[in-house]
């Protein structure tokens, strides 16, 4: 069975294909826009997107809405991960942790995923703190900032590990259940 990853961010597409190894499903990144809608939830834009994608006859797909929540700047960028990505980068973001509380943050991401007709949406999370300097040259987006274990960043660790703990593959996980649970798979 193939499913299109609908995602505009190669990194992710790239984790998704490593993350389906093994289980019977070929992850093909198919790189068509859809208008992201802006709300507060993560579910709520991964919902609609799959529904302007049903919308359009599409099926056999997923989507990916995640990100950067940080405790100590009440969940920012969270919902606006990707405006904060663009606009003020890892720099801004660690300027802004200047005199900031406390350094805890998490990675969520939500997964919406069209299948033999059905959508199901699963979430997953990943808690860590942000470093006080980038490090590494691996991943993408906010990796070089955030750690999980504390002392090396996103970027530092090896794709498979990052694969094994990350906010994505916990909702990746949920996801295979939910569809073994189905009989989808
Ligand atoms: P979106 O889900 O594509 O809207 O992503 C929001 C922002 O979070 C983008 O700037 C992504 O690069 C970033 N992001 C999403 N997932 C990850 C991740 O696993 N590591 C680092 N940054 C991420």
């Amino acid at each position: 069975m193939r499913l299109s990853v609908i995602t505009s961010n190669p990194g992710k597409a790239r984790e998704y294909a490593e993350l389906f190894e093994g289980t019977g499903i070929e992850a093909v990144h198919a790189p068509n826009p859809y208008d992201e809608v802006q709300s507060d939830r993560l579910e709520e834009v991964v919902r609609k997107g799959m529904g302007e994608l049903r919308g359009r006859g599409l099926s056999d797909f997923i989507i990916d809405d995640s990100g950067l929540f940080i405790d100590s700047l009440k969940g920012f960028p969270g919902v606006w991960s990707a405006y904060a990505q663009k606009t003020i980068g890892n720099a801004g973001i660690l300027r802004l942790m200047e005199g900031a509380g406390g350094r805890s943050a998490r990675f969520r991401c939500c997964i919406g995923c069209s299948i033999g007709g059905e959508d199901l949406i699963v979430s997953g999370e990943c808690e860590g703190v942000i470093l006080e300097s980038e490090r590494g040259a691996g991943g993408f987006g906010f990796d070089p900032v955030f750690s999980s274990d504390g002392e090396r960043s996103f970027s530092e660790i090896p794709q498979g590990e990052k694969n094994r703990v990350s906010h994505r593959a916990v909702a990746m996980a949920a996801l295979m259940a939910e569809l073994r649970s189905r009989s989808l798979i």
